[in-house]
């Protein structure tokens, strides 16, 4: 197999700056992401978004400086990853088991800090809000977990989102409109769960910005939310092409641990995909460009039932429609991120078939992009050799003379050429 050493070293060197990013680039992604494996179910959908605008708006009423204000909302937004891509949301985990001791010893419960701050302390930049995330579930009087910290020594972050975090769930689970109904059930934990100093704080930053019909409707959360996020400055919590490369890795695993059985899909895709974009001789970017539209193309597939996809009995007509949709879902959550538009147009394609029989729109030959087209050969020449649920593996010979069979139909024969080239055992 012909390897390209330098790709590593090449995606390094594409600055940020060329990739045209906003501003608030980095909540945009993250929220835009977690957005999606929160809406997996009704309840906790919105969780996150909600947690992080109560955050910021308490971080506000405490007068905390900008750059502090910035990372309390980018903690916020991700407190909860270490517990998005588990056989249920965290959230709703915790609304089923309410009491604290029932939590420490619930497995997923317990780790999810720590899954996240394994997750976040890879990025130099994010180390501090990795710190955050990791003491999220830290109580004022020691009780909560993982560490057992109390009072000060629990980062003044974390002390914010925990009051933010059960109010979230408080609030889905009963009816409540008046802050003192709030308070009837907050009252009695304060002190044991929540910093009483801050709590105050928050209960007058409900007041005075009216926000307990707000955080109840869905569109007005929304708005709100993109107001504060639109001033956030941020994009450089991924400093370099290479960490946002490794970030979209994370990512790309994420989706596979709840999407696949092997768990690896996506990752193995995009080493094929970009084999193919080094050996076609794109640039640097457009390179970069195919790894991540290959690491994100089922990102789709993590929104609604995605039980669906690892099923081994028969599917219904309604879960082969969700199946077939689920292109479209990974762009709508793509094409919501300014920066990310030519990706999602990429991954929207990652079905179309070179003789036009493919989906989503039937597009044939050179109409499908490029990209798409490489993604279309990486993705099946994965599944052929991976153990799948409808198919044993084939041997490598035997994937490869499938492509060519296949050459014209579903496949550009460019593209299958390069890759039996860059694939066959010499
Ligand atoms: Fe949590
Ligand atoms: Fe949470
Ligand atoms: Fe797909």
């Amino acid at each position: 197999m012909t390897r390209h050493p330098s790709a590593r070293a090449r995606l390094t060197l594409v600055s940020l700056h060329d990739l045209n990013l906003p501003a608030s680039f980095a909540s945009d992604f993250v929220t835009e992401l977690i957005g999606a494996f929160e809406r997996e179910g009704a309840q906790q959908a919105g969780h996150s978004v909600r947690v992080a605008l109560l955050s910021h708006y308490l971080g506000l009423e405490m007068q905390l400086p900008p750059e502090t204000l910035k990372e309390l909302f980018f903690s916020a937004i991700l407190h909860d990853i270490g517990g998005i891509a588990t056989d249920s949301h965290i959230s709703r985990k915790l609304t089923e088991i309410p009491d604290i001791f029932g939590q420490k010893t619930d497995f997923q419960i317990f780790s999810h800090p720590a899954r996240g701050y394994a997750i976040l302390n890879r990025f130099p930049t994010l180390r501090k809000i990795a710190e955050v995330v990791y003491t999220h579930h830290e109580f004022y009087d020691g009780s909560g977990f993982p560490q057992g910290l109390k009072e000060d020594d629990i980062p003044l972050l974390s002390r914010i989102i925990r009051i933010a975090d059960t109010t979230d769930i408080i609030l889905r689970l009963h009816d409540i409109r008046e802050t003192s109904e709030l308070n009837g059930f907050l009252n009695i934990i304060s002190g044991e769960e929540f910093d009483p100093a801050i709590y105050e704080r928050f209960l007058s930053m409900l007041e005075t910005r009216a926000l307990l019909p707000v955080l109840v409707d869905d569109r007005a959360v929304l708005q709100q939310f993109r107001e504060v996020r639109a001033q956030m400055k941020d994009q450089y919590y991924f400093a370099a092409s290479d960490s946002l490369n490794r970030f979209f890795e994370t990512v790309a695993a994420l989706i596979d641990n709840v999407t696949t059985l092997d768990k690896q899909h996506s990752q193995r895709v995009a080493e094929f995909a970009e084999q193919v974009a080094l050996a076609l001789t794109l640039d640097q970017n457009q390179i970069l460009q195919v790894r991540w539209a290959a690491l994100l193309h089922d990102l789709g597939k993590v929104v609604g039932n995605r039980k669906i996809y690892t099923k081994s009995e028969k599917l219904s007509d309604i879960e082969w429609r969700a199946i077939r949709n689920h292109p479209e879902k990974s762009y709508e959550i793509l094409n919501a991120v300014s920066g990310m538009q030519e990706i999602a147009f990429y991954v929207l394609h990652h079905h179309e078939n070179y003789d036009g029989s493919g989906y989503p729109e039937g597009l044939a030959g050179d109409k499908i992009p490029l990209a798409a087209r490489i993604l279309r050969v990486a993705d099946a020449f994965e599944a052929m050799t991976s153990e799948r649920i409808y198919h044993r593996k084939r041997d490598w010979q035997m994937a490869l003379r499938e492509l060519h069979e296949n050459s014209g139909k579903q496949f550009d024969p460019k593209i299958v050429d390069i890759t039996v080239q860059a694939y066959q055992i010499k």
